[in-house]
């Protein structure tokens, strides 16, 4: 469940770049304030607004009409179009009926982000075993300003409480991990904490966190308290029932922090003092063994800079004319030049990578940090991804599954062939089939199946797919049809869909009256579109699996 406050706030709205005559309701909020600030001169404004219009998605939960972002953003209606039409360009959002809808392609931003931090690659599975050995959940977080972020879930909450997301922005003093990173601070982000603390007393400004239901200020005695013990504690600072604590992972080549691990439980099985005395030294010896698992990391992979990413950007301008918004794409297609191995890269490194002119590439860095998305290094002279690139997005796609992730995919194939369309599993057994997306069309002859429905795996095209030894001739020929074995006149064909790994995870399928399509007709006309579906569902289920769990159901 995405962490919903059971509660209603007015959001605050940021300017989205196009009307500082807009003030946010209720406002400003100071967290917020280098993206309300007037942006230099040199900033992109086709960016500013393109970024707002992503943010407002993702704080409404990743859907919003035409007509709720002309409202979130202050931006025109017309703007707004011509924005979004560039993202659906850009695989960023679908035009869903009345709504705009993010796509988990636009995960690849903060997986920009999170492959050139390289610590989820290399943290991951220790949180992971540690949630297992516990049975509580575990998740890293870095410091992003006065807030943290996660960069890391696992996840095993059974109690009522708040879950937090990947990419989630939490204020710090109102968690565990907070005064750990505030043992950090400089005077400046001290000044910056106070200054967002009196403009926004309720946290209105952190859509993830109810409203701070009373004022405690002693977060500057926890933060000495932290830098004393080097662990910190959350007792119900969120909520009643959530209590965390938390230990500073450090980077061995600097001693500065570079995340913090937490154990998360409820009071239900832990008060956060017995926290303390039973997980706290088990998280310490993860922590030390993640610390080991740093200063042994091998330097990542190299592999070829990428070349030209912005240069499809001409082409689609060519196409769609006025409705593209070309110096958005082409800012955008900054982002994804960050990668594993290329974490902090210069100007001239960035223009290679996306193609773009040196001047375009340093107006759309100019605007990133600006927008706090880019850091520059004055030293190195590079620029380096900052944590709020996941506020783009990443929260709610973070919580997909493969049925969401397919069924777009699965509608537009339905309506483009005119017949029905579905994705299933292999049961634990692998005796059967389980359906676990659909997309029927309104033939009269339509098969009599639904979201979950189970078929014995052998007789069913979807079946033989699953079941396929990789050597077997089905396996090879990389599709099964099935014929009137299941009921009489039905006729279905099916195709694999496979995870990053290339491991088949579930099979989609085409099912049909058989007097509708010859068993020819259908390898000719019917398996292509299938294949291009299946391929569709394959990259997105790549780009979301490739930091979070995406469950099969
Ligand atoms: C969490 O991972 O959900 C979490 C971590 C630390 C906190 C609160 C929540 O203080």
């Amino acid at each position: 469940m995405p962490a919903t406050p059971a509660h209603t706030t007015t959001k605050p709205t940021e300017a989205a770049g196009a009307a500082p005559s807009t003030p946010p309701p209720g406002g400003s909020t100071p967290h917020l304030s280098r993206t309300t600030a007037e942006p230099p001169a040199e900033a992109v404004t086709p960016l500013v607004r393109g970024i707002a219009v992503l943010r407002r998605l993702t704080e409404a939960g990743g859907t919003l009409s035409p007509s709720a972002l002309e409202r979130a953003t202050g931006l025109a209606r017309s703007t707004v179009d011509r924005i979004t039409a560039t993202l659906a360009r850009m695989g960023y959002v679908r035009l869903d009926g009345r709504d705009v809808v993010l796509t988990p392609r636009l995960m690849e931003l903060g997986n920009a982000y999170l492959a050139a931090l390289r610590l989820p690659a290399l943290l991951d599975a220790r949180a992971d075993a540690l949630a297992d050995e516990l049975d509580e959940s575990v998740s890293l977080a870095v410091g992003d300003r006065d807030g943290i972020r996660f960069i890391h879930q696992a996840t095993r909450r059974r109690a009522m409480s708040l879950s937090f997301r990947i990419g989630d922005l939490l204020p710090a003093e109102r968690t565990a991990p907070g005064p750990l990173f505030a043992t950090e601070w400089t005077d400046e982000d001290w000044r910056r904490w106070h200054e967002r603390r009196a403009a926004d007393p309720e946290d209105r400004g952190f859509p993830a966190v109810p409203p701070r239901p009373h004022t405690t200020d002693d977060f500057e005695r926890r933060t000495a308290d932290a830098a004393r013990e080097g662990w910190a504690l959350d007792d119900q600072l969120i909520e009643p029932g959530l209590v965390a604590v938390s230990v500073p992972v450090r980077d061995p080549a600097t001693g500065r922090i570079a995340c913090v691990a937490n154990v998360v439980s409820h009071t239900s099985r832990h008060t956060a003092e017995d926290l303390r005395a039973t997980l706290l030294p088990r998280l310490r010896e993860t922590v030390a063994a993640m610390e080991r698992d740093l200063a042994t990391a091998p330097p990542p992979p190299q592999g070829p800079p990428p070349a030209d990413l912005a240069t499809w950007t001409a082409a689609s301008k060519q196409e769609l004319g006025r409705d593209f918004v070309e110096s958005l794409a082409r800012g955008l297609t900054v982002l994804t030049a960050f990668e594993e191995s290329r974490a902090a890269l210069t100007l001239t490194e960035v223009a290679k990578a996306t193609g773009l002119a040196r001047a375009t590439a340093r107006r759309s860095l100019i605007t990133y940090e600006h927008l706090g998305l880019v850091r520059h290094c004055p030293d190195t002279r590079t620029f380096t991804l900052t944590p709020r690139v996941l506020s783009l997005g990443f929260p709610p796609l973070s919580r997909t599954s493969l049925p969401r992730i397919a069924q777009p995919h699965l509608e537009d194939l339905a309506a483009q062939v005119q017949e029905s369309a579905s994705l299933a599993i292999l049961t634990p057994s692998a005796e059967e089939i389980q359906y676990t997306a659909r997309a029927v069309t309104h033939n009269i002859m339509s098969v009599d199946i639904t979201v979950g429905t189970r078929l014995p795996a052998h007789v069913t095209a979807l079946g033989r797919v699953l079941l396929a030894d990789p050597s077997s001739p089905t396996a090879q020929a990389g599709y099964a049809l099935a014929d009137e074995e299941l009921e009489e006149g039905l006729r279905a064909l099916a195709v694999p869909v496979r995870d990053r790994t290339g491991r088949t995870v579930a099979a989609a399928n085409l099912a049909m009256h058989a007097a509708r399509h010859t068993r020819e007709s259908c390898v000719e006309h019917l398996l292509p579109a299938l294949r291009r579906t299946a391929a569709l569902i394959e990259a997105d289920l790549h780009v979301a699996s490739r930091f979070t769990h995406v469950p099969l159901t």
